[in-house]
């Protein structure tokens, strides 16, 4: 069978006939999760991957396909994805290899990484990272277990990506855990949860919910939290350095969620005396997909934590999202393995891991073409 690689021609919509490249790609990732994972649910469509490659401003994306002709004509069997920021983080990029199970052990995931890291190294980037998703964490350490340095989160050492990237010079950074939220959340409980909340959070805070957008004069209080956010995460292992948001980036982000058919709900809590807002979470909703929603951003800055303001947010949100898509049956949330806090309201809100993400990190310089020869 012959094979090759071509960088993904742009285009402007997924109709277009020069956006081959670009549904190959959805379709790709789209498969290997049902087969790796057990469901695609979160797989960027073709509409995502327009819309992601069509965003310059703070981010560059390249995309490479390995396009197979097996007899039976021409088709995108594999694909890679480079990804650098351009406001923050200037040294690394990511990076991130699928092909397809039927394709797989004959070098083409790493003529695909090969790709990637020629690209990362013409950005001038000299860390690369890379997210390995899996199905399934191991509760505890034993043989053909990967433990994260941190001592947080597990892998298995025979899921392919893993070997994978190990075997190209990648190192193990940190687990995310991956969990799911069966839907709805009975009245009841949330009723019961939000009382729980607001006794401990006291009279100082106003709520606000939005839908589908945030008003203007929120924008720049809004940017402060996802700033926060990137300052306090726990990202153990992965050089990461904060991002710098204003206004414009928020106008950037909704103008993007318009264009990729994402609608969502936003509650953020303002403290009435100072009137900054000081907590905020975010529901996404895709307007394809509407089995599924996916929670984004949960944040509370600093002086306003221990008093139950992110249990109090994500529950009001869920209520609203419930109210607005009553048909979505199921919601997924991601956190890192050292971020407890956020774990824990996570868990007491009734979700179960269901998989995660292995995150690996690698000095570009050492996935150089003699290992990946
Ligand atoms: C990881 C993935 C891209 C590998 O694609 P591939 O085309 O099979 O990769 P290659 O054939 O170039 O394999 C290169 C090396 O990786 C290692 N490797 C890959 N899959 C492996 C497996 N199932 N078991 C053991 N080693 C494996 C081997 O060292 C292999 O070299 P070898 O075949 O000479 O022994 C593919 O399995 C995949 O799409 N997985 C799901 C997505 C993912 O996890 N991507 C990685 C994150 S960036």
């Amino acid at each position: 069978m012959a094979w090759e690689l071509r960088e993904a021609p742009r285009a402007t919509s997924p109709d277009d006939a020069a956006a081959w490249a670009y549904r190959g790609c959805a379709e790709v990732e789209r498969q290997v999760a049902l087969a790796d994972l057990g469901d695609a649910d979160g797989v960027p469509s073709a509409l995502d991957v327009v819309v992601t490659m069509n965003e310059i401003g703070y981010q560059r994306r390249r995309r490479v396909v390995a396009v197979a002709d097996d007899g039976d004509g021409r088709h995108v069997v594999g694909s890679g994805l480079l990804v650098v920021d351009l406001r923050d983080n200037p040294d690394s990029a990511f990076v991130q290899v699928a092909v397809l199970p039927a394709y797989r052990r004959r070098g083409i995931g790493t003529a695909l990484l090969a790709w990637l890291v020629a690209a990362a190294r013409d950005e001038g980037r000299a860390v690369l990272q890379a997210e390995v998703d899996v199905a399934d964490e191991p509760g505890s350490d034993g043989p053909g277990v990967l433990t994260a340095p941190t001592g947080n989160g597990r892998v298995r050492s025979d899921v392919p990506g893993v070997r994978f990237a190990l075997a190209a010079g990648f190192e193990l950074a940190l687990l995310a855990r991956r969990s799911c939220l069966r839907l709805p959340v009975d009245d009841a409980v949330l009723d019961r949860w939000e009382a729980d909340a607001r006794v401990v959070a006291g009279d100082d805070y106003r709520l606000h919910t939005w839908r589908d957008d945030l008003p203007r004069r929120w924008h720049a209080g809004y940017a402060d939290l996802e700033h926060q956010l990137t300052v306090d995460e726990p990202n153990p292992g992965l050089d990461l350095e904060p991002e710098r948001w204003d206004a414009e980036r928020v106008r950037v982000m909704l103008a993007r969620l318009l264009r990729q058919r994402k609608g969502f709900v936003v509650t953020a809590a303002e403290h009435a005396p100072s009137g900054r807002l000081v907590a905020a979470t975010w529901l996404e909703h895709g307007m394809d997909a509407p089995a599924f929603s996916e929670q984004d951003t949960t944040v509370v800055m600093p002086d306003h934590r221990g008093r139950r303001l992110g249990l109090l947010v994500k529950v009001v949100n869920l209520r609203a999202h419930q109210a607005v898509w009553p048909g979505a049956e199921r919601l997924w949330t991601w956190n890192n393995e050292d971020n407890p806090h956020m774990l824990a309201i996570n868990v007491a809100m009734g979700f179960r891991p269901a998989g995660g993400a292995a995150l690996f990190q690698a000095r570009t310089a050492d996935v150089g073409p003699a290992r990946l020869a």
